[in-house]
C-alpha cells in the first residue's frame, strides 16, 4: 500500500486515542495522538508559570519547544518535551483541564498543524484529534469520527481512572467533559466538526476490538482475522 494518512476526529471519551493506537499497530504504521502535542506545551506552561491566557507568550513558548511522538516497536507511544518523556505528566487533571488554552490560540494551532504535516508526509500513520480531517489532513484517504453518547463517555473515563487506582469524583468528571465538548465545539479556529467525507461511528455500543475491526476492515477491505500466518479465518 502507498503512504497513507488515516484520521479520527471525535470528543473526548469517544475512544479515540485506543483506538487510533491499536489500528496504528496492526496497519503497521505509526500513530499521531495531536492531543498529546497540544497537552506537552500545557504541562511547559504550567511549569514555567507563563500565563495561559496570554496567546502571544503560549505562542513563543510553543515556537521554542520541540515535541516529538517516538513510536517504538512493541511499546507505548512516548511523548517527548524537549528531550524529556512526558507521556504520563502530560494525563494529570490539571494538564487536561487547561490545555484548552493552547487549543483555543490560533498561532499554536498553526504551529502544531504545520508540525504534524510533516510528520504525515514522512511516513504512513494513524492519527486522532479534533480538526485532522477538516484542517490538517483535508486530503487523508481514511476519514472517521468516532462519536458515543456523553453518559458512555462519562463512564468510560470513570473506568479508567479507577483502573488507574485514582480517586473520582463523577460529577466534577461529568462536568469537566461537558464543558470540554462546548470548548472543542465552538473555538473560532479547528473546531471539533465531522468532515464532510469522513465516515461516522457511534461507538456507543460497541467496545474498542468492535471499532477497531470496523475502521481496520473499512480501510483494507479485510477482517483482522485474515491477517493470521496461516492466512485463514
Ligand atoms: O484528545 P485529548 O483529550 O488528549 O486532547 C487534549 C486537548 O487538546 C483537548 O482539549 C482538545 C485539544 N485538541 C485539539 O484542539 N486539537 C487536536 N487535534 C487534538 C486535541
Amino acid at each position: 500500500m502507498p503512504d497513507f494518512v488515516v484520521t479520527i476526529d471525535g470528543p473526548a471519551g469517544a475512544g479515540k486515542s485506543t483506538v487510533a493506537r491499536v489500528l496504528a499497530r496492526q496497519l503497521g504504521v505509526a500513530f499521531m495522538d495531536t492531543g498529546a502535542m497540544y497537552r506537552a506545551l500545557t504541562l511547559k506552561a504550567l511549569r514555567q508559570g507563563v500565563d495561559l491566557k496570554d496567546a502571544q507568550a503560549l505562542t513563543a513558548l510553543a515556537g521554542m519547544s520541540v515535541i516529538d511522538l517516538v513510536n517504538e516497536p512493541g511499546q507505548q507511544l512516548k511523548v517527548l518535551l524537549d528531550g524529556e518523556d512526558v507521556s504520563e505528566a502530560i494525563r494529570s487533571l490539571d494538564v487536561t483541564n487547561n490545555t484548552f488554552y493552547a487549543a483555543r490560540t490560533p498561532e499554536v494551532r498553526h504551529i502544531m498543524v504545520e508540525w504534524q504535516r510533516v510528520l504525515g508526509a514522512r511516513r504512513s500513520l494513524v492519527g486522532d484529534g479534533r480538526d485532522l480531517g477538516t484542517v490538517v489532513f483535508p486530503q487523508a484517504k481514511y476519514k472517521f469520527y468516532l462519536d458515543a453518547d456523553f453518559d458512555v463517555r462519562c463512564q468510560r473515563r470513570i473506568d479508567e481512572l479507577k483502573a488507574k487506582g485514582q480517586a473520582v469524583d463523577e460529577k466534577a468528571l461529568r462536568e469537566d467533559l461537558a464543558a470540554r465538548d462546548h470548548r472543542d465545539m465552538t473555538r473560532a479556529v479547528g473546531p471539533l466538526r465531522r468532515a464532510d467525507d469522513a465516515l461516522l461511528i457511534d461507538s456507543t455500543h460497541m467496545n474498542i476490538d468492535q471499532v477497531v475491526e470496523a475502521l481496520y476492515r473499512r480501510i483494507t477491505g479485510k477482517q483482522e482475522a485474515d491477517r493470521s500466518p496461516a492466512g485463514r479465518v
